[in-house]
Formats: structure tokens, sequence, C-alpha cells
């Protein structure tokens, strides 16, 4: 079949050149936004009196049509179509007839896609939202239940100093909070419309440009043509929030396939989210962990490819541009599974207090408190941690630990050593009296929740 935009050329295009040049397969999803940014375009057109009153209704009305038979099933997306703009406007035309071919007076298809996806985009940036916030409410709730779980807090990968599985989780949190405001702030870069920049430089007919913008829910229009269906920043934007967020949850990943290993045992993910070996039955794998610290990299990947393609682009648009979809949608899918999986893992996972503490009491992760001792009794840090360190080392070597040393020894290091020595290193002392703001004391931990639980209007 010839193309509508067969004049200048023939229209008959090779089919290999109709199969590499068409976007259909994937911008087919954003059917919705394309038909309402049209019915808006129509009405707009009216209202200017570019087009009759009666011709935007027989548009509207027959774009209903559309959607509802989209949705209904009645109506099913022809794979041949060039994109998803063409698609919807052949149909139109051939339900309604000439009314149909006036749809496409004062724009172009570079506006209209660049419309149709801040408008898909801004949708799935409120989705990304909302399931961080989900994320989040199992997060806090575990994080309350946890305040006073010791475990050691680690640097170098090496057991450092005590903290409590709620001062560990709580640190996901916040990061989760910036991702919200991330994509919170780029949702008001991408909520600025396109529409009426048309191919590239404006148009001769009276638009109103304020008005399609309004109808359609954004907070204002593009103010040069040429940016208006160049620019491609909020796909960057959110592709960037969506990296970033993808890190977080990678090494929260990491963390998790390390707490559920047998050396660590700090925790037991459920039946529900993990998987067995087909050989070796004794294993339960952190997959979900592992495929969402796998995604991160195929999202970085998405990220690169966008901003390649973008880096040489003369103005204004380029069918290169059209690549800006698979790489933003793939984000955008594989992130909003990532954040479901997170959320039903975190939601089921079994903690394990005891194995935490055990490692907490192993690793001398009390020798800084033991310093802070010393200093509290009039000693400098320097002499304080001097002397802390050497009684690791004869701990070490006669497999004590700072708990079990007896109180003569210490003496013999230092004779500002006293009884209460042991309530001083006592692992739950440790954490409540690192009272700075943000530290792991119940109280801090409660301002944390606290802050998140607003955040995130939980
Ligand atoms: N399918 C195209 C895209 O996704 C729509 C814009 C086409 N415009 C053009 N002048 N060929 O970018």
């Amino acid at each position: 079949m010839a193309k509508m935009w067969a004049g200048r050329n023939s229209g008959e295009t090779d089919k290999l050149a109709d199969d590499f040049n068409s976007s259909i397969r994937f911008d087919s999803r954003m059917y919705q936004q394309d038909i309402k940014g049209s019915m808006a375009h129509a009405a707009m057109l009216s209202a200017q009196k570019i087009i009759s009153a009666e011709d935007a209704e027989k548009i509207i009305d027959g774009l209903q049509t559309i959607l509802d038979d989209l949705q209904s099933g009645a109506l099913v997306i022809d794979e041949n179509a060039e994109d998803i703009h063409m698609f919807v406007e052949e149909v139109l035309t051939a339900r309604i007839g000439d009314a149909g071919k006036k749809l496409h007076t004062a724009r172009s298809r570079n506006d209209q896609v660049a419309l149709d996806l801040r408008m898909y985009l801004r949708d799935e940036t409120q989705e990304i939202e909302t399931k961080i916030k989900e994320l989040l409410a199992v997060i806090l709730d575990l994080a309350g239940k946890h305040t006073e779980t010791i475990m050691p807090g680690y640097t170098h990968l090496q057991r450092a100093q005590p903290i409590t599985f709620a001062h560990h989780l709580m640190a996901y949190a916040m990061m989760l909070c910036r991702d919200l405001d991330r994509l919170a702030d780029g949702r008001k870069r991408m909520n600025i419309s396109p529409i009426g920049s048309c191919a590239l430089a404006g148009t001769t007919y009276d638009t109103d440009r304020y008005l399609e913008a309004e109808k359609l829910g954004f907070d204002d229009i593009t103010l040069n043509s040429l940016d208006g269906v160049s620019d491609r920043d909020f796909c960057v934007e959110l592709l960037s929030a969506i990296a970033i967020l993808m890190m977080h949850l990678s090494r929260f990943s990491e963390e998790i396939i390390l707490w559920s290993s047998w050396e660590f045992k700090f925790i037991e993910l459920s039946s529900e989210f993990t998987t067995g070996s087909s050989i070796m039955p004794q294993k339960k794998n952190s997959d979900m962990a592992e495929l969402v610290r796998g995604k991160s990299g195929r999202v970085y990947g998405d990220l690169m490819a966008l901003l390649t393609m973008l880096k040489g682009l003369p103005l204004a648009y380029n069918k290169d541009m059209q690549e800006d979809k698979e790489a933003i949608f793939d984000a955008v899918d594989t992130v909003k599974m990532c954040l479901d999986i997170f959320t039903g893992m975190i939601g089921s996972v079994q903690v394990l207090p005891e194995n935490m503490k055990k490692a907490a009491q192993g690793g001398f992760i009390n020798a800084t408190d033991l310093a802070d001792y010393l200093v509290r009794k009039g000693l400098p840090f320097r002499d304080a941690y001097k002397i802390s360190g050497q009684i690791v080392g004869d701990c070490i070597s006669r497999q004590l630990v700072l708990e079990t040393y007896p109180l003569e020894d210490y003496q013999k290091h230092s004779p500002l050593f006293e009884k209460d020595v042991y309530q001083a290193i006592d692992l739950l002392t440790c954490v409540e009296t690192r009272i700075s703001a943000g530290g792991p004391s119940k109280d801090s931990l409660q301002k944390q929740i606290a802050f998140v639980r607003e955040k995130a209007q939980l």
C-alpha cells in the first residue's frame, strides 16, 4: 500500500526498508497518548476556527471509537503500519472519511512523537515513584522491627563498627528517597508541551499552543520550536534517574546475596523469591537479587545508547531519534519489574538476628568504643587508639574477645580501666551511645524512619 506521505516519492518502499523504518512494534504502546493528543489537537483547531466544529466532532468521536476498539481488542494494531501516529490517522480516515484528513493540520509527526513520549513517560515516571514508595513501605516496616538488632557495620567488607539492621536498611531507604526526588524533579521538565512546534519551524496557522497544552495536563509549552522537536533531555534525565536507582538496587542485591550465603546467614530469603539447583539439592539461590544486579548493566546500556544516539545530531528531528523509544521503554519496564521483585523479596525475608549478633561479637567491632572509653577518662585519642590495638592483638593471640578479656589484663595496659569498661563495650551500649544525628541509636533511627515516612507519604 502506498504511504500517506506518497507524493514527492512514490510511497512504494522496499519491504526491507519498510520493516527497517517501522517503529510500530514498539511505539504502539503509546496509542492512548497518541489518541488523546489528537483529540486535544482537533479541539484546539476547532476553537481557533482552523477546522469546523462539525469536523472536530467527527474527528474526536472517531478517535474515541478507535480508543475503545483498541482497548476491547476489536481493533488490532496493524504491524505493517509505519508507526502508531500513521496507524491511528489511517484508521481514522478510513472510518470518518475526509474530516480525518484534516487532523494533521498545523502539526507534524515530529512534534506529535515528542508529545506522545512526554505524556507516556510522565505516567511511567509516576508509576515508578509509586513502586518505590511500595518498596519503602516494606523497608520501613522491617526497619521498625530491627532498631535493636545488632549487626556488624563494614568497611572494606571487614567488620568495622556495630550498627543495627535497621540502620543498614535505612541507608537504602535514604537512597530511594533521593531517587524519588530525582524522578519528581525530572517530571517538572518533562511536563512541558512541544505540540505546535510542528515539523521544526512552527506554523502559519493561528494555533493556541497553550490551550492544547492545558487540555493535556501540561504545565507550560516549549518556547523554541526547533528545541521542541529535537529535545530528548527528558528521556535522558529519566534514564539517568533510573540508572542511579538500578545502581542502588544492585548494591542492595549484592548485600542480600552475601547475607543469604552460608558464610553470613544474616537473612533467609523466602522460597517464593529464591530458586533451587537442578543438580545440587541443598541449594537455595538468590536468583532474584542476582538478576536485579545483572539488569542494572542492561539499564546502563540503555542510557549509553540514548546519550550516544543524541550526541552528534544536528537540529532538528532526525530519524536516529526513533531509537530513543526502545532504550527508554526497556529501562522503564526493567526498573518496574525490579522494584516489584524487591518489594516481594524484602517483604518476605526472614531475619536471623542471632547470626548477626555472633558476627558482631567476633570481629572486635567495639575496639573504637574501647578507645573512646579511655578518651573519656582523659587519654588523648591517639594514645587510646594504640592501647586498644595492643589489647586486640593480645585477645587474638589468646583467643579472647574484648568482652571476655580479664580486668587485670586491661589494667596492665592502662590504670584508667575499671569495671565499667564491660558496660562501655557492650554492643548495644556502643550502638545506643552513638548519639550523633544520623547514627544507629534507636532515637536516631526513629527520626530517620519518620523522615522517610513523610517523604514517601506513607
Ligand atoms: N516514528 C517516528 C519516531 O519515532 C515518528 C516521527 C517521524 N517523523 C519523521 N519526520 N519521519 O521518531
